[in-house]
This record gives structure tokens, C-alpha cells and sequence, in this order.
């Protein structure tokens, strides 16, 4: 892509930017997810090649996936330490805004015990991104919660929902208007699917009454948190980082109509409708859509990522007219990114993104930001290490960081779209 493809003005105070997630880059955490990496590890390494060997990425990326160490965060890209560098490569894509989590289980290692130095920590970091010029984006929780939390119950019982309103408070308080945008939950359906349905993710057990809780005390836990920071500001923008795929019939059978509606309003309408009316712009996650063929996923398979998650970026532009249709209300896009080790796709997925967000922008969509998923390499969860969706490259070795040919492009982009 070059500016001649780009027809019309993003918004002067379009955010561009990276998302990344405290547990994903850190290194050397200590909440359930460390626990159960640990637990877990050797029999994920085992399983790996029933689970995944049918990967198109299989032989890249077997000697990882077969590693024991591919689970165990560990050490990472030791992000915690190494922080000001990663803020530099930022710096260099030219772009003006980072989405990252504050770690709760540093703040608050045992309930009610307040960590000093981490507060101040997370505040110098802040201070960090604004000295650049970078607007941040704070994501309370994504996907990890300190172990005395989720001893008690964690979002399984309503009544736990204080301690993490009370966390809340406590960073807005501390940070105060240092930040503006504020994710006060990542994904909460996948995080219930994950970790109540498919026994993916801590604490792993198969229970559909306990995954309903979960996902309605996530809608409740935000309205909740959202009503708690505005009595503390009334500057703050505050959404729930959606995750959004999406659903089309394959053909113009009568049963892949309807499945694909119903499966629409499953995937979005159904928890949107709890939380929507608390936010101030919609953050939206895209990653996939879905061809649904009378009562199946049909999804072509000739361009898939290094997770064999089939390629349709173009495919947010629907996601985003379809959410904005309904809802009315600014859509930042929270994050969007794929697997891509050799970095062979990333450049197209980007050109395919930002002309699809110009598409519905022109169609009268409100979007205000695009965050890409990711800034550098992270632990994918129950995949481990070998995913790679870093805009710039992490050698787990030494850790060195080098942006990847897509992400120097990428910069390049960028810039010219904010200097029209
Ligand atoms: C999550 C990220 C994850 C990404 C890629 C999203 O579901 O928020 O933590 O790394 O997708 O799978």
C-alpha cells in the first residue's frame, strides 16, 4: 500500500498503536496462570502433536511446541525490566498510543496489601508513554488474577466483584489523570469459555453453570467498576475489550441464515446488551470471521496463520458497520494481529486492516483508534511461546527485540497517514 490508497483523512487523533498484556511480556509474574503453566506444562508439551500436529505450521514449529518450556512464561521478553526499550520501538512505528495491563496480582499480592513499589512502577511507566508522546490505554484485567483472588472464588461469585472494584479504584486513584482510557475487562467470554467450558485456562474444569456466572458477573463486575471510577473522575473513557468475530452464511440456504444470526447475536448481542449502556466507546478485538454453512463453521483454508486460524482481515470492516449500526457509539479498535513467525502475512493483513477501517469509516462508521496485537513476541496462553504476533521479533535468549520488515513498514504507513 502506498498514500495514494489512502483516500481519505483518518481524524487528526486517530489513535495508531500496539496492545500487549502484562502476563504475555513481563515475566516473572506470580498469579494462577504461573501456578498452573507449571502444573501443566509437561503434559501439554506431550499432547501437542495430537492436539495441533494437523497445523499448516507443524513442521516450523514442532521442536517448540514439543518443549516442555514453550508453557512456562518464566522470564519472557522480561518486559517488566526492559520496558523503555519496547517503548522505543513505539516510538519508531511513529505511533501515538499503547494498550498494556496493570498486573493485579503485583499490586495486590495478598487481599488488601497494597505493593508500594509496584503502584510506583505502573506510575513511572505511565509517565514514561506521555514524556513520548504516547496516550495509554490501561487494561485492568486480562485474563490473570492473583492467587488469593482466585482461592476465594474468583469471578465465579458475585460477591467477589468488591475486591477487583476496589483494585480499580486504587490504580485510578494512583495514576488519577495521568490516564483517560481505561479497558476495565479483556474478552470476557473468552476467558469463560477458556477456563469453565473448555479447560483450556486456569482453573480448567468443564462446568456450564459455572461459565454463566462467570460471564454475567464480568458484565456486572464492569457496570459496577465503571460507576467506582467515575466517582473518582469524570474524565475517564471506559469500554470492555470485545472480542468480535464475524459470522456469515455461506450460501443463501434458509439454515445458514438463521444459524448465522443466532450465532451473531451469541457472539456479541447477547453480552453487549449487558455492559454497553457503562462505556464510552466500544473496544473491539478481531482476529477471525466465521462461514457458517447451515449448522457448521465452514472456514476456507487456503490462507491460514501460524495457529491455522483462517485470514480474512478485510472481514473487520462488517464488524465494525455491523457494531456501530447497532450501538452508536466510537469504536476503538482494541486489538488485531495474527501469528506469523516468518512475518509473510503481516504486511498484508495490516494493508487489508487499514483499508478496511477506512471503508467503514467512509460508510459512516465512528472509529477512533487501531491498536495492533502485538508489540513484541508474547505467551499465548495455552499455546505457549512459538506463536509469534510481535511487531518486532523477541529472541528469548538474549532478548533482543527487533522490529520485524512488516512492522518498520508499517511505521513508514504511519507516518505518511499522519502527516496528511
Ligand atoms: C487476547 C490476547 C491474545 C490474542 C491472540 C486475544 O484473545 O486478548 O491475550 O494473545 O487474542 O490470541
Amino acid at each position: 500500500m502506498n498514500s495514494k490508497d489512502i483516500k481519505i483523512k483518518f481524524p487528526n487523533n486517530f489513535l495508531w498503536g500496539a496492545a500487549t498484556a502484562a502476563h504475555q511480556i513481563e515475566g516473572s509474574n506470580h498469579n494462577q496462570w504461573t501456578i498452573w503453566e507449571l502444573e501443566n506444562a509437561k503434559d501439554k508439551s506431550k499432547e501437542s502433536e495430537n492436539q495441533i500436529g494437523n497445523y499448516e505450521s507443524w513442521n516450523r514449529i514442532k521442536n517448540d511446541a514439543m518443549d516442555p518450556n514453550n508453557y512456562v512464561s518464566g522470564n519472557l521478553a522480561n518486559h517488566y525490566e526492559f520496558y523503555l526499550q519496547d517503548f522505543d520501538l513505539l516510538k519508531k512505528m511513529n505511533m501515538n498510543a499503547y494498550r498494556f495491563s496493570i498486573e493485579w496480582s503485583r499490586i495486590e499480592p495478598d487481599c488488601g496489601v497494597w505493593d508500594k513499589k509496584s503502584i510506583n512502577y505502573y506510575k513511572s511507566y505511565v509517565t514514561e508513554l506521555r514524556k513520548i508522546g504516547i496516550e495509554p490505554i490501561v487494561t485492568l484485567f486480562h485474563f490473570t488474577l492473583p492467587v488469593w483472588f482466585q482461592d476465594k472464588g474468583g469471578f465465579e461469585k458475585r460477591s467477589n466483584t468488591k475486591y477487583f472494584t476496589r483494585f480499580a479504584k486504587k490504580v485510578v486513584n494512583e495514576l488519577g489523570d495521568s490516564i483517560k482510557y481505561i479497558i476495565t475487562i479483556n474478552e470476557p467470554e473468552i476467558y469463560a469459555v477458556q477456563s469453565y467450558l473448555r479447560k483450556d485456562w486456569p482453573p480448567a474444569v468443564y462446568k456450564p453453570y459455572k461459565f454463566w456466572r462467570v460471564v454475567n458477573n464480568l458484565a456486572y463486575t464492569h457496570r459496577q467498576t465503571t460507576k467506582a471510577i467515575r466517582k473518582v473522575g469524570s474524565h475517564y473513557k471506559l469500554s470492555i475489550a470485545k472480542n468480535s468475530c464475524y459470522f456469515y452464511p455461506a450460501d443463501n440456504n434458509i439454515f445458514s441464515r438463521l444459524s448465522t444470526s443466532f450465532l451473531r447475536y451469541i457472539e456479541d448481542d447477547y453480552f453487549i446488551k449487558k455492559f454497553i449502556r457503562h462505556c464510552d466507546f466500544l473496544g473491539v478485538n478481531y482476529y477471525i470471521s466465521q462461514k457458517v454453512q447451515s449448522f457448521n463453521i465452514q472456514n476456507p483454508i487456503e490462507k491460514v496463520s501460524d495457529l491455522n486460524w483462517s485470514m480474512t482481515p478485510g472481514d473487520i470492516q462488517f464488524v465494525l458497520q455491523r457494531l456501530y449500526a447497532k450501538y452508536k457509539i466510537p469504536i476503538i479498535i482494541t486489538e488485531n494481529g495474527l501469528a506469523d513467525n516468518q512475518d509473510s502475512n503481516r504486511r498484508w493483513w495490516i494493508t487489508q486492516t487499514i483499508l478496511a477501517i477506512q471503508n467503514a469509516i467512509k460508510n459512516g462508521v465512528v472509529v477512533k483508534g487501531y491498536l495492533h496485537w502485538s508489540l513484541i513476541d508474547n505467551f499465548e496462553w495455552a499455546y505457549g511461546k512459538w506463536p509469534r504476533f510481535g511487531l518486532a521479533e523477541v529472541n528469548y535468549k538474549t532478548g533482543k527485540r527487533t522490529l520485524r520488515p512488516s512492522a518498520k513498514w508499517f511505521g513508514r504507513v504511519i507516518k505518511k497517514i499522519r502527516d496528511v
